[in-house]
């Protein structure tokens, strides 16, 4: 007979942080912003198809693969084993970083279960969308779907395979099949130009810690330590849940933090989810709310819509509530951070999508076929706000209207909304007591 032991340690949980959109929600901003709150920020799925820019001191920087806590020097990042890692990007990343001062060797640590990105796998992105002509999914092609496929087809190389001896030998073994698949596409490529940038990148990549991060993490969870989990990309991205096949190939949504990190779900703490006060999604696939005139392109100048990854105009359109009810559901979301409310600023009155017109029908959740079958928005309209939002520094001063939205928004969705963000900047956002609604 075994006696239950009674619990040595008290386990802290860790939080997470990410998009209940389609991307681009301003995590990167919040995460540098909450990262004084924690002892470690760690990343756990998607790869350098994501971009997370964080402004603050004059500075404006972009990150794709290393967690938003970096700027932080005594705080611990980690990229967890459900990333997976462009070496070419990454050096870049720490190449920029040196260039500010910051030296990532120190606070930056890297799963040896996530996987590589080849450059083969970019080139398949890069067949992969050709082939699919106009259908395709507007991939940032950054290798990611082909890298992901190669995890699930048990064929993927991992960063521990660096400090096997024969890793070249099982980087041509890999490469091999992957010419194979780009002479089936019939697709053009030079891989000796795209070689020496991954090899290199692979050195610079042996020169960081490599660790077991699920051992890690769950020992600074026992140690008392607290874990802010960062996503990527947004949950209607989500590889289950998005508008597939217009997605992307990881688990976006919490689930997604428990598999990308090695941490079991009762440890999961406070799920903060985060939205812009309207809707961008880049890429193909379904957005109800799109708006192809000039309110769209006013929102896309004002917010400066434009991919942080690749650059290319983000499609804009008004808040969906059906879609961010959803996301919050399979979120477990117990707050909500409201981004971007100074580009709203302006229009005499802004919309919210109430519902869905489909298949004739009045629907307030998002059905299975969303790609064939039209979603038509059902909208509410409320006051505008006038006010430049961008230099106000205190809840109590935000204009009335914006209150009233906010409010709104809040009883749609029965969470709080615990911050509000008025511009780029780290300084540029207000907290909020959690509030009764
Ligand atoms: P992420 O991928 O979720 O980290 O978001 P991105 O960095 O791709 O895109 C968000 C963009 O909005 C960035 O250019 C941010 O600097 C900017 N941004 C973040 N919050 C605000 C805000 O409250 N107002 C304005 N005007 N810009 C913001
Ligand atoms: P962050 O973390 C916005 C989109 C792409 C495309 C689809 C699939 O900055 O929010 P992929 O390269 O993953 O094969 O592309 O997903 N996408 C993003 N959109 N923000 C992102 O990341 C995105 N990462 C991928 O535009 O539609
Ligand atoms: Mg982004």
């Amino acid at each position: 007979m075994f006696e239950r032991l009674p619990f040595i340690f008290s386990t802290m949980k860790a939080d997470v942080l990410l998009g209940l959109q389609w991307g681009d929600e301003g995590k990167g901003k919040v995460v540098d912003v909450l990262t004084p709150r924690y002892d470690v920020i760690a990343r756990f799925q998607g790869g350098p198809n994501a971009g997370h820019t964080l402004e603050f001191e004059g500075i404006k920087h972009v990150l794709h693969t290393i967690p938003s806590g970096i700027f932080h020097p005594t705080k611990a990042n980690v990229i967890g084993n459900g990333v997976v890692i462009d070496p070419v990007v990454f050096k870049k990343e720490i190449d920029a970083l040196l260039k500010l001062g910051v030296d990532v060797k120190k606070n930056l640590f890297i799963s040896r279960k996530a996987h590589l990105i080849l450059p083969t796998h970019r080139l398949l992105d890069a067949a992969s969308e050709a082939a699919k002509g106009t259908a395709k999914i507007g991939s940032t092609l950054k290798g990611i779907g082909p890298a992901y496929m190669d995890k699930t087809g048990r064929n993927g190389l991992r960063i521990g395979d660096l400090e096997h001896p024969d890793f070249k030998s099982l980087y041509n073994t890999l490469v091999a099949k992957h010419k194979e698949l780009l002479a089936h596409h019939d697709y053009q490529y030079n891989l000796d130009e795209l070689e020496p940038a991954f090899f290199e990148g692979i050195e610079e990549i042996k020169k960081l810690t490599l660790i077991d991060s699920e051992y890690v993490l769950n020992n600074y969870l026992n140690e008392g330590k607290a874990i802010l989990a960062e996503g990527a990309q947004g949950s209607l991205l989500d590889i289950d849940f998005g508008s597939y096949p217009f997605v992307t190939s990881s688990h976006t949504i919490t689930a997604g933090t428990c598999i990308g990190l090695g941490l079991a779900p009762g440890t999961i703490g406070e799920v903060y989810g985060i939205f812009k006060a309207y809707c961008t999604r880049v890429g193909s696939g379904p957005f109800p709310t799109e708006l192809e005139d000039e309110t769209g392109e006013r929102l896309r100048k004002k917010g400066n819509e434009f991919g942080s990854t690749t650059g290319r105009p983000r499609r804009c359109g008004w808040l969906d509530l059906p879609s961010l009810k959803y996301a919050i559901m399979l979120n477990g979301v117990t707050q909500l951070i409201m981004m971007k409310s100074d580009v709203m600023s302006g229009f005499d009155k802004v919309k919210v999508c109430t519902h869905y017109k489909y298949r004739g029908k009045i629907i307030d959740h998002v059905p299975y076929d969303v790609v064939n079958e039209k979603l038509e928005p059902v909208y509410e309209e409320l006051p505008g706000w006038s006010e430049d939002l961008m230099q106000v520094s205190d809840v109590e001063n935000l204009p009335a209207n914006l209150m009233a939205y906010i409010d709104y928004i809040e009883h749609a969705t029965q969470l709080p909304i615990t911050i509000i963000s008025v511009g780029p900047d780290r300084m540029q956002t207000l907290m909020r007591k959690a509030v009764a609604f």
